[in-house]
């Protein structure tokens, strides 16, 4: 698929065309990577960042939150808690916290090899090539930074770097690949002054680095941040942050990385109460990522505000999601569910 093709089906509202396109994700998706839906649990660090990302909810700037850091003996209960739920990874995921050092992560990635069977994939922000290489080399299997979007002045505008330093993902991302890890990214989709054009090159760029991993949501405001201020102003262009446009694009994200793991994410199922995690499921995802972060913890990484989650039982609560799984014939994954190249 090229530029224009992908335009077209970002526009396109017919609702009889919109069923083909679900229908044709849902079959590359069977054909590619299997009708198992592979479960990650993930374990939300730390909501301390020395960022100012215009969108997120822990941005630095934000005075207004409690802060934590989870100790190593809470994560490594979480990750305890991971296996007993036959999950076959963990994600370990934070603010960019520089308290949580090369060798404290390298510690904690030592650990839950030795103690699990996990796949450890982290998303710990743009951190230095020395400590992705040492992460690396502690066993950490796979890396998860999203690129947010491919449009640079908009990325520019979003994402204040630290003070001499630039900001690039794609760059990184590169890097990461070289290290060996799996590496994951994706976008938020309807940012202020996105556009359809701005879309569809994001997903051409999927392509481009060859992602094992492509998480896509809608952005949902946060009142405690700049960006908030700008939602409804009249951009020319602009990409809705609805649950049908992100529908759209992991359809068409399933078309262009056949092979990827998509996961139908949390930003998605909590726009959506009716579909939830399934209406991303049926239209080429293969993957949801349970949060595992202790309760109290949980509210405080308000990245956004009413994000889903399996709630106080999550035992419970991921039996009865497995259970439906199987209803729909898309039973849960086994094993680490890592990227299978055909
Ligand atoms: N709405 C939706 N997604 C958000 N993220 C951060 N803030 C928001 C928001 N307000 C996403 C970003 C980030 C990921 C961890 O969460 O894409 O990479």
């Amino acid at each position: 698929m090229n530029e224009k093709e992908i335009l077209a089906w970002l526009r396109e509202e017919d609702p009889a065309r919109l069923e083909r396109l679900w229908r044709e994700a849902d079959c590359v998706r069977a054909k590619n990577v299997g009708d198992q839906v592979h479960l990650r649990g993930l374990i939300e660090l730390s909501n301390i960042c020395v960022r100012k990302c215009a969108y997120c909810g822990i941005n630095a700037g934000n005075k207004n939150l409690i802060r934590f850091r989870m100790t190593e003996e809470e994560i490594r209960s979480a990750a305890r808690l991971a296996c007993e739920l036959n999950l076959g990874s963990v994600i370990l995921q934070s603010g960019e916290d520089y308290g949580f050092t090369k060798e404290k992560i390298s510690r904690i990635i030592k650990l839950i090899k030795q103690e699990t069977p996990l796949a450890v994939t982290l998303s710990l922000g743009e951190r230095s090539l020395n400590e992705l290489t040492a992460w690396r080399e502690a066993g950490a299997d796979r890396y998860f930074l999203r690129f947010e979007t491919s449009n640079r002045s908009l990325y520019n505008r979003l994402h204040p770097p630290l003070p001499g330093k630039t900001s690039d993902r794609i760059f990184l991302l590169q890097k990461i690949k070289e290290l060996g890890y799996e590496t994951g990214s994706g976008i938020m989709i309807g940012l202020p002054g996105q556009t359809y054009i701005d879309i569809a090159r994001d997903i051409l760029l999927f392509r481009e680095l060859d992602l094992d991993m492509i998480g896509v949501g809608p952005y949902i405001p946060h009142p405690a941040t700049p960006l908030a201020q700008e939602v409804g102003k009249a951009y020319p262009d602009q990409v809705p942050n609805t649950s049908l446009m992100t529908w759209k694009v992991i359809a068409l994200t399933r078309l262009v990385c056949p092979e990827s793991n998509i996961p139908s994410t949390t930003a998605l199922a909590t726009i959506n109460k009716m579909e939830g995690y399934f209406g991303g499921l049926k239209r080429g995802a293969n993957v949801v990522m349970p949060d595992l972060t202790p309760a109290k913890y949980r509210i405080l990484y308000e990245i956004y505000p009413g994000k889903a989650s399996f709630g106080e039982d999550i035992q419970g609560a991921i039996q009865k999601f497995k259970e439906q799984l199987i209803e729909m014939g898309r039973p849960p994954g086994t094993g680490p569910g890592g990227r299978k190249r055909h």
